[in-house]
């Protein structure tokens, strides 16, 4: 494999148990340098059908940090996020080869349930998706679920925590019984992003999160995802070049189903060590 294929980040951190404990691990560290690695990729092959989506990609992907994929329409940023959270399991004819390890663990293992994989890594996508329901119910949804919580004022305690973190609080807590399905997109993604936050995951991914949202919104989000990554480890998809270089700390570039180059943020998108990456963050294609 072409060495500007792999990556440069660290040593996973060799973890014996093979189940997914539902609480993050403490914090070590913010600095990207330090992190430990949080999910490593190992000769990782997905295929619709005949078609071959991704191609032999290896990354390693940090804890607390943010780390961005890019690369043009159709290079398969989508297929890896959806890997990492066996999102692919639910298309019909998809299938993936190669490790995906959390924390030393392989999230394909036959053992592994992927409920409890979507429950650890948590997913946002680009048009927000709250169900149908309250606001309060919207939050309480998985914690009900998984049954994360003893008595309603602990559930009541969770629901704020959540909005609070996702920094909608404010806006929410005198209609918590209203549709979630009344807000505004960034309050929605907001929202979602609660949701998600209620579960105490330990990885998001989030598919363009902003690419529907004004300005202001996609401040709000962007604020907060640098907020959450002292306790998470966050993957971003975007098609903005400068929201890349805004919210993350590692970055990953991507060209027709291949893993180009994957560094720094600073270093990929000041000093990136192949053409191909100068070409696409300049946009001279793509
Ligand atoms: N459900 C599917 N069935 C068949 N092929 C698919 C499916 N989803 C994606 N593909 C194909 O896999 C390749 C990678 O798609 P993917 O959605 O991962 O790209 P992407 O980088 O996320 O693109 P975009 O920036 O447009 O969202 C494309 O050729 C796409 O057509
Ligand atoms: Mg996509």
């Amino acid at each position: 494999m072409d060495a500007a294929m792999t990556t440069d980040t660290q040593q996973p951190t060799a973890r014996p148990s093979r189940t997914m404990p539902m609480a993050a691990p403490a914090v070590t560290s913010t600095s990207a340098a330090a992190a430990p690695t949080r999910i490593r990729l190992e000769h990782i092959n997905a295929f619709y059908g005949q078609k071959q989506a991704l191609f032999d990609v290896n990354l390693d992907i940090p804890d607390n940090t943010v780390t961005a994929f890019i690369g043009a329409s159709g290079c398969g940023k989508s297929t890896l996020l959806r890997c990492l959270n066996r999102m692919n399991d639910t298309i019909p004819g998809a299938h993936v080869d190669g490790a995906i390890r959390m924390d030393g663990t392989d999230i394909n293992s036959p053992e592994i349930d992927p409920v409890q994989v979507r429950t650890r890594i948590g997913m946002v996508f680009q048009k927000p998706n709250p169900f149908p329901m309250s606001i309060y119910d919207n939050i309480a949804y998985g914690p009900r679920t998984h049954k994360l919580y003893g008595s309603k004022a602990d559930l009541d305690e969770l629901v704020e925590r959540s909005l609070r973190r996702a920094a909608l609080w404010d806006e929410v807590k005198d209609r918590l019984n209203k549709s979630g399905l009344g807000l505004s997109g960034g309050q929605q993604q907001r929202l979602v992003i609660a949701r998600t936050l209620a579960v105490s995951p330990a990885v998001i991914l989030m598919d363009e999160p902003c690419s529907a949202l004004d300005p202001i919104a996609t401040a709000h989000i962007e604020a907060l995802i640098d907020q959450l990554r002292e306790h998470t480890c966050i993957v971003i998809v975007t098609h903005s070049m400068a929201q890349a270089a805004r919210v993350s700390q590692r970055t990953a570039f991507f060209h027709m189903g291949k893993l180009i180059e994957s560094g720094s943020t600073d270093q990929i998108f000041t000093m990136p060590k192949l053409d191909q990456t100068q070409d696409y963050i300049t946009g001279r294609f793509g």
